[in-house]
């Protein structure tokens, strides 16, 4: 504040932003520049980015096509009404309606990924006319009251649900052999798929509006399911008229290696969520889109809610220059450099026994580490209620740090996830992985 600004009483404690999901154990580093993969914090160290900030600046930090087509759009006209009609807006929703599969054509924009979940939630619950909503557990679908309670990871749901009722939505098993006995990843989808059945027949078909799931599961642990589990819950919500709706919020815009997770599974939803790569998160811009009749329903019905921001302008034009990027460059990238990524994590896990396994797909990837002895997590932390407990698995982020390079926890905090920018190049994937392998090796040796 300046120097002669007459005392008023106002202002005598300096501002700090309180940092989200904030542990007060760890002071997080202060970024304040980027280029390509890189960050560099407020002392000019530099840090290669594996984990796109939160799983969402696909397009890396620099992409003058994005921020440039935000700008011009700031100058012609930075804002317009929601609830209006907008050029911008509505060549998005045409450019989406292009990538997106099937018949997936109308858009409802929103601003979060926790708000577009909400919204899609209540779109599905309208149009059936009924009130549950079924998401798996060790799934995230947001932290807001609504999308809390669509997720399905214990620490954000003790979080939401202690204080505020959280009703409307029931959890399955997911896909994942720790919660099943099966002899093979078909007979893993099999029973798992056979399980959501009997979850839909208990809760009641008819009160069941929709099964809102990640394709792969993101913050959770990046986790593809078996092969079949899509289809077969496809033939399952066909049969009991429920609705199914893919979070694509990480998934989406090429993180998985094709425009959208569902793509890969070869199974088409009845609405998709999208948020975070959309924008290459240089501005916030979610939505829904939908198939063609649920948006002819909703049109016909009216729809009496909105918000403020949802399909900002400004946002719009970077989602319209995101789009093209990904689609002249960085798709093909991550199609090119996806089996190199997967062969060297398959190495480290071949070189490290506390490594109990890797999973993923295209720039999507969880490290999970168990105690080769008992081959249960070092440390749990939804099992294990001692605060105190070291864990392991945040010492090898914190080496890794040391060598400059940026990974995130997962939840629970098993694992370590990696989620490069779409430009991040093969010299620096070998780099990111060779300073895993080194903080793995300095941690447990
Ligand atoms: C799969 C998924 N859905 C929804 C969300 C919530 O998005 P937001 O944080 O923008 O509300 C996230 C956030 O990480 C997510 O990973």
């Amino acid at each position: 504040m300046q120097e002669n600004v007459p005392h008023t009483g106002h202002g005598e404690t300096g501002g700090e932003a309180i940092p989200h999901w904030h542990d007060p154990e760890s002071e997080p580093m202060t970024i304040v520049e980027g280029e390509d993969a890189t960050v560099y914090d407020d002392d000019g160290s530099a840090y290669l980015d594996f984990v796109s900030q939160l799983y969402c600046t696909n397009a890396g930090h620099s992409n003058e096509a994005i921020t440039e087509a935000m700008t011009a759009q700031a100058e012609r006209i930075p804002y317009v009404s929601s609830g209006k009609g907008n050029d911008v807006r509505d060549a998005l929703a045409d450019d989406l309606a292009e990538i997106a599969p099937g018949s997936l054509s109308e858009v409802y924009f929103s601003v979060s990924g926790s708000e577009a979940n909400e919204s899609a939630v209540q779109i599905a619950r309208t149009v059936q006319d009924a009130p549950k909503v079924l998401t798996r557990w060790q799934s995230y679908h947001g932290g807001t009251a609504g999308a809390g309670s669509l997720t399905g990871d214990p620490s954000t749901r003790s979080t939401v649900g202690r204080y505020a009722a959280t009703t409307g939505s029931a959890k399955f098993l997911p896909p994942l052999p720790t919660a099943f006995d099966a002899d093979s990843p078909e007979d893993l989808a099999e029973q798992a798929a056979d399980h959501v059945e009997f979850v839909i027949q208990n809760e009641g078909a008819d009160s069941v509006a929709a099964i809102l799931m990640e394709p792969i599961g993101g913050a959770s642990g990046g986790y593809p399911a078996p092969p079949g589990y899509f289809e077969r819950l496809r033939e399952i919500c066909d049969e009991y008229d429920v609705l199914l709706i893919a979070d694509e919020v990480i998934t989406g815009f090429g993180r998985c290696g094709d425009w959208f997770g569902m793509d890969t599974e070869g199974v088409e939803p009845d609405m998709l969520t999208f948020a975070k790569g959309v924008t290459s998160a240089y501005v916030p811009l979610a939505g829904v889109i939908a198939d063609e009749w649920i948006g002819e329903a909703v049109r016909e019905e009216g729809y009496d809610l909105g918000q403020t921001f949802a399909g900002h302008p400004v946002a719009c034009a970077a989602g319209r220059a995101a789009i093209d990027e990904y689609e002249s460059h960085l798709l093909d990238n991550v199609r090119e450099l996806a089996p190199m990524l997967e062969s060297r994590l398959e190495e480290l896990a071949d070189a490290h026994d506390v490594v109990e396994t890797v999973r993923g797909r295209g720039f999507l990837w969880s490290v999970v580490f168990a105690d080769p002895e008992t081959g249960d997590p070092f440390v749990h932390p939804w099992a294990s209620d001692d605060d105190d407990e070291e864990n392991p698995v945040a010492a090898v982020r914190e080496a890794a740090v040391d060598r400059g390079v940026i990974f995130s926890g997962g939840r629970p905090d098993v694992q370590i996830l990696i989620a490069p920018p779409l430009c991040t190049t093969r010299a620096e994937l070998e780099r990111g992985i060779d300073a895993l392998d080194e903080a793995i090796s300095e941690t447990f040796e």
